[in-house]
């Protein structure tokens, strides 16, 4: 298949910046294809996705491998106006979470383990970080999986992890029980326009071979900062009257100044209100 192997290798160079060979007799190729070229959707068309077709996703997502098979992710479907318009109000700054014909909520479900250890009678001597940590890790893979599937049908995904900015609220809209988390929200439905690529870090700071190794992280990131900024520049700058107006603004002056202000610092209490020991 060459056009995949020159579309693959192609846009791996626009994404890391290195050339990345694709040996075009591997099988696959297509789905490289496809996985090298995604990128987030935040406009749909106005055009249902049906119930059957999420459904096939959503088993193609819980496919996904599991944690000692413990099964511990869950998606929660959000169809109608109601509670998905009620969270949206919630979240402003992110129109798509109200226009996307389909709204998911992904969960870590810590609830059904010790559900089962009470309804065989045996004791659950596991009530503790591993338990939030797995089934967080579980429901995460569910994600990807989930999103893998529908791009691979020709829809759009936007995660949605500001959902718990308002945690609290969120849950007890969607009446989640104790130990049982939102980990994100998605937006699915058919794409309005293509999603744009987005450069990534390069391999030499994300893939460490034998050992551990960021000895030539600043190098890395100012060279990515600049050749990022070529294909997609930042069209405003964050908060500027803290921080002033930078004479070249790249990803790590972004995220550096995402951070500087405190991020769900209360996130930690959610968790620990909804049932979870974190220690
Ligand atoms: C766990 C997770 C949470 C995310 N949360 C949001 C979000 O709350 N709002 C949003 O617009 N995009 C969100 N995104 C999308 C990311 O911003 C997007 O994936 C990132 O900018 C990289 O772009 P790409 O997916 O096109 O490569 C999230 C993505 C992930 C994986």
């Amino acid at each position: 298949m060459p056009e995949a192997t020159q579309m693959t290798e192609n846009v791996l160079f626009e994404r890391f910046g290195e050339r990345i060979a694709v040996d075009p007799g591997l099988n696959g190729l297509a789905e490289l294809a496809r996985l090298s070229a995604r990128g987030v959707c935040r406009r749909f068309l106005a055009r249902d996705v049906p119930p059957e077709l999420l459904r096939l996703l959503c088993a193609c997502a819980l496919s996904a491998p599991s944690k000692s098979d413990l099964q511990q992710g869950d998606i929660l479907i959000l169809r109608e106006n109601d509670r998905r318009g009620r969270i949206a109000d919630l979240l402003p700054g992110m129109p798509w979470v109200r226009e996307a014909p389909v709204f998911l909520v992904f969960l870590a479900n810590g609830r059904r383990l010790p559900q089962m250890a009470a309804m065989r009678g045996k004791p659950f001597p596991n009530d503790h970080l591993d338990l939030f940590f797995n089934a967080t890790v579980d429901a995460a893979i569910v994600l990807a999986t989930f999103l893998r599937a529908a791009e691979a049908v020709g829809l759009g995904c936007c995660p949605i992890s500001v959902i718990r900015d308002r945690a609290r609220e969120v849950s007890q809209l969607l009446e989640l029980p104790q130990k049982v988390v939102p980990i994100a929200g998605m937006c699915v439905g058919w794409p309005a326009e293509k999603g744009a690529l987005t450069p990534r870090l390069p391999l030499a700071a994300t893939v460490h071979h034998e050992r551990f190794d960021d000895g030539k992280l600043t190098a890395q990131v100012d060279a990515y900062d600049r050749r990022r900024a070529a294909l997609r520049p930042y069209r405003n700058q964050r908060d500027p009257a803290r921080f002033g107006q930078a004479e070249f603004y790249g990803w790590s002056e972004d995220k550096a100044r995402q951070y500087a202000v405190p991020q769900r610092a209360d996130f930690g209490a959610f968790v620990r209100a909804q049932g979870f020991h974190l220690d």
